[in-house]
């Protein structure tokens, strides 16, 4: 498998909890390199964007608040596989039905405050990557 890049967010309910290093540790330790990270409050406009695929969908309102709640560390990771070892690290987005060991299962707080965002797909790792940072801020 080729090295791959994917966007990473730590969500509001992990930065207000002050888990940010306890994540990235695990994201670390899960064979994952921080090539960019930025801390940012998203405005709303910027989190409607950001999930727009999910704009049809019940949840879509209440996500774009609870992302706008607190800020949030916007990452790009780089590793072997990267797009499914971060899902892996991860865990099932219901922190109900995640395996033990992975981040949401041992940080999240429910389905919807469940502490991290991962890209799902080479096409959708490019678009998100490319949402937040240009290619000058990528150091790998
Ligand atoms: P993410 O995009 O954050 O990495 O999570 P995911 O792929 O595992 O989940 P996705 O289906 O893309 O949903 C995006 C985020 O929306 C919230 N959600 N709420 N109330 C609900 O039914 C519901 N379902 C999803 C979660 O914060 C989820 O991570
Ligand atoms: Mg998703």
């Amino acid at each position: 498998m080729a090295v791959q890049r994917t966007l990473s967010i730590i969500k509001p309910d992990a930065t207000r909890r002050n888990l940010t290093g306890k994540i990235v540790d695990r994201l670390e330790q899960g064979g994952l390199r921080v090539v960019a990270q930025r801390r940012v409050h998203l405005t709303r406009a910027q989190a409607e964007a950001f999930y727009d695929v999910h704009k049809e969908r019940p949840f879509y309102d209440s996500l774009c608040s609870f992302m706008t709640s607190g800020p949030v560390v916007v990452q790009v990771l780089e590793g072997e596989n990267a797009i499914e070892r971060n899902r892996e690290v991860m865990g099932a987005t219901n922190p109900e039905n995640a395996d033990a060991g992975t981040i949401r299962k041992d940080f999240a707080e429910s389905l919807e405050a469940n502490s991290v965002h991962g890209s799902d797909a080479p096409e959708t790792a490019a678009r998100e990557i490319a949402f937040f940072f240009a290619e000058v801020d990528i150091v790998g």
